[in-house]
């Protein structure tokens, strides 16, 4: 874990670390431009795990990635962190994103040609680990902690869907950011392996005090966060 980021120590009350206010997303194709988002309005506290839930097509993964800053809203506005994110460019976007925000997708998205160790280790080079042998030894921290400290040298291809969902779970964590985005971690694995990572995800949250934002269709799965938001057609239903 990135030791030292003169971050504050939390209060007990749980700074707001996501605000939407009437956010919007249009999105314009050959077909005409489509409303995605229209108008959302939702914070995610410091230590919350907040679901995303809704049928496929409500937006759920148009909110999670405009929320993230992954993509830019079409209206509306999303502070992150504190910062109004429309107002920033792209490198101060990454800047304020680096070692903050996590992101965790249902199809991993680990890197194919690097092993699990050194998927891990890249984060944290990202984030700002200079020293290559301290970002190897966090990994191999990290990949021990999520079970998988005899697959270091395991490339994605040559690990079970579970056991890469696990790396993306380091992958997202060994930097201790503030929040994490997941969308459908889960989706792809089966209901026992999907139960394992999504205690993973969630003990990892507890343990470092994040937020997390978890994008699922899964009723059973929303339950168990703190809260839930549920979107129809890009809306949140009342
Ligand atoms: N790039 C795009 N251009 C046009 N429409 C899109 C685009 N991406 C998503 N959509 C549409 O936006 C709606 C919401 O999609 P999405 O956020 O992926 O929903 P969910 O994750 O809830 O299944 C869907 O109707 C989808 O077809
Ligand atoms: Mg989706």
């Amino acid at each position: 874990m990135v030791a030292s980021k003169g971050r504050a120590i939390p209060d007990q009350a749980g700074e707001i670390l996501l605000q939407a206010r009437d956010l919007r997303l249009t999105l314009s194709g050959a077909a005409g431009s489509v409303d995605i988002l229209r108008g959302i309005d939702l914070a995610v506290r410091q230590g919350e795990i907040v679901a995303v839930t809704g049928p496929s097509g409500s937006g759920k993964s148009s909110l999670l990635a405009v929320a993230a800053g992954l993509e830019p809203a079409t209206g509306g506005s999303v502070e992150l962190l504190g910062k109004n994110i429309s107002s920033l460019n792209e490198d101060a976007l990454a800047k304020l994103r680096r070692g903050r925000v996590g992101v965790i997708f249902q199809s991993f998205h680990l890197l194919p040609n690097q092993t699990a160790l050194e998927n891990v280790a890249a984060a944290l080079e990202l984030a700002g680990e200079k020293n290559p042998a301290a970002a190897r030894k966090m990994a191999a921290e990290a990949l021990t902690r999520v079970g998988l400290a005899d697959r270091h040298g395991h490339f994605p291809r040559q690990l079970s869907g579970g056991e890469q969902q696990r790396v993306a779970v380091a992958r997202a964590a060994v930097v201790s950011p503030d929040i994490i985005f997941a969308d459908e971690p889960t989706g792809n694995l089966d209901q026992r392996t999907g139960e394992a990572v999504k205690e993973l995800l969630f003990d990892t949250v507890r343990e470092q005090n994040a937020a997390l934002m978890l994008v699922t269709h899964d009723r059973n799965l929303a339950e168990q966060c703190d809260r839930m938001i549920s979107l129809q057609d890009g809306r949140i239903e009342q």
